[in-house]
């Protein structure tokens, strides 16, 4: 390697430490961002006439509730932290303020900013929200996940899982104030904790650095991060329970039922020493990509986004048990409520327990951009099936995305989308000039037919996105589905 090429990996590791930071100081920063909105919350109700007060006499406790909540919410974040092992050496110096492309991962600068991997009606931005590219993932994420030279994660049946709480330095035993599962009773009757107590007992009251689980947990090296990334952390508490809570499960069979059932159909005699392969990019937290698993495919789940990858790494590779967390994902939208017992339900996850659910050897999660990982010609024709769910229109360009599907799969191979055509990129008008190719279903079939797709099933399933079921307000897409194969070549 040059002294040049040297240089510039250098820079690249640089910005991806420096993007992974800002995204474990979103993830820290939730707890505060929450905070500060119960605090606006209340001065409002301070500047009520008394009447108007008295009418209101249950809003301070439902305050403190909301309290509690989001201290529950910030211990299922940290333990999640505490298991992750960041893929690159945090600890180095990201000084790079001096170089050319610092604006590419400024924590001020979001050139796509609100949207990406959810919807998220009621919360502050709109539409799914984006991250910047250095925000791609690469392997190593996770102790129990092994990584191999193509960014690659498995996790396998003999995964054991740790016991966490009491496992990283002691910090999180199980006397730090909450039980996982004491909360399950409903939101009354959460056990009160302080807040106070519990931040201590993760972080220890004045701790020095050295003393954390992990260094870059260290609350002085963490950054002041916009809102718009805490409300990345808000959208992946409602894709926890889009993908792992019971909850989800009406979503589930909407979007991941049609999928696993056509998967089915089209490969009836799986066999277990030779299981076909299929890959998920887009994967989210990584339900769908386990589900193909359980039902005898060597499944691979490709993701780029840290906040994804973090999280379906804990819930895949942490989880002990059933049920084992508890959050309240609803609790940040104060709109279309019926009732506040509804806004502050508690939702426990995951609903099954991955490691005994019976998935098939070599089931991956794998980190990068789909273009960057799989344009690779190692992956030329290596996949019987490819299933993209509420992913097509993630792309900067769709016809690339196309292009490459149908190069990975095998002659014969299957393709099958489920989505809506919500263009993450389009209507951007931020500094730079993100590009955005935005077809109809009408053009979009047209250029799969171009990249040798032929059309084997096709229908429109009605369903929602990380919806709240309780709200008064339920987006729905007429999403997109279909089967197409990839033709034979005639020889
Ligand atoms: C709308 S979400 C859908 C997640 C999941 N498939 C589901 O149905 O819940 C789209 C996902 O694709 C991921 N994504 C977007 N662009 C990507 C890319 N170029 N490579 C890999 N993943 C990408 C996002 O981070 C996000 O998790």
């Amino acid at each position: 390697m040059s002294s040049d090429e040297r240089q510039h990996s250098k820079f690249e590791e640089a910005l991806e430490v420096k993007s992974l930071r800002r995204i474990i100081s979103a993830y820290l920063n939730y707890s505060e961002a929450a905070e500060e909105d119960v605090r606006r919350y209340e001065s409002s109700y301070k500047k009520l006439p008394p009447a108007h007060k008295a009418l209101l006499s249950r809003f301070p406790s439902k305050c403190q509730r909301l309290r509690r909540c989001i201290s529950i919410n910030s211990y299922f974040i940290l333990n999640m932290l505490q298991a992750f092992e960041p893929p690159l050496d945090m600890s180095q110096d990201i000084d790079i303020c001096e170089h050319e492309h610092l604006e590419d991962v400024s924590a001020d600068h979001l050139p796509c900013e609100g949207r990406d991997f959810c919807s998220c009606p009621s919360a502050s931005t709109s539409g799914r929200t984006c991250f910047p590219e250095t925000n791609q993932t690469h392997c190593g994420i996770g102790s129990n996940l092994i990584c191999n030279s193509q960014k690659e994660m498995t996790i396998s049946e003999d995964v054991q899982v740790q016991n966490f709480c009491g496992s990283v330095n002691g910090n999180l035993s199980s006397n730090s104030g909450y039980s996982r599962q004491s909360e399950r009773a409903g939101c009354d009757d959460v056990k009160v904790v302080d807040n106070d107590m519990e931040l201590n007992s993760v972080y220890g009251a004045n701790r020095t650095a050295s003393s954390y689980a992990h260094d870059w947990l260290d609350p002085s090296l963490q950054l002041k991060v916009p809102l718009v990334d805490v409300d990345k952390v808000r959208c992946i508490v409602r894709n926890i329970v889009r993908d792992w809570a019971p909850e989800g499960q009406r979503e589930r069979d909407q979007c991941y039922k049609p999928i696993l059932e056509e998967l089915d159909r089209l490969f009836p005699d799986r066999l277990k020493d030779r299981p076909p392969s299929c890959l998920v990019p887009g994967a989210g937290l990584g339900r769908l990509a386990l589900e193909i698993s359980c039902s005898g495919f060597i499944s691979q789940g490709n993701e780029f986004s840290y906040y994804m990858m973090i999280c379906s790494s804990f819930i895949l590779n942490h989880t002990q048990t059933a049920g084992e967390w508890t959050i309240y994902p609803w609790i940040h939208s104060n709109c279309n409520s019926l009732s506040d017992n509804d806004q502050l339900r508690l939702v426990s996850f995951p609903d099954i327990h991955p490691a005994s659910a019976g998935i098939t050897e070599g089931f991956s999660m794998c980190g990068g951009d789909f273009v960057e990982v799989y344009s690779d010609p190692s992956q030329e024709g290596a996949w019987d099936a490819v299933v993209t769910c509420f992913f097509l229109d993630t792309a900067h360009n769709i016809v690339e995305y196309i292009e490459i599907i149908s190069r990975i799969l095998k002659e014969g191979g299957v393709w099958i989308n489920l989505g809506p055509l919500l263009y993450h990129f389009a209507d951007m008008y931020g500094p730079q000039d993100e590009m955005s190719i935005e077809l109809s279903l009408e053009d979009v079939k047209r250029v799969a037919f171009h990249y040798g797709f032929q059309l084997e099933k096709e229908k429109t399933i009605e369903t929602t996105y990380t919806a709240n079921l309780r709200s008064m307000m339920q987006n729905r897409y007429n999403a997109a589905f279909w089967t197409m194969t990839k033709r034979q070549v005639k020889t």
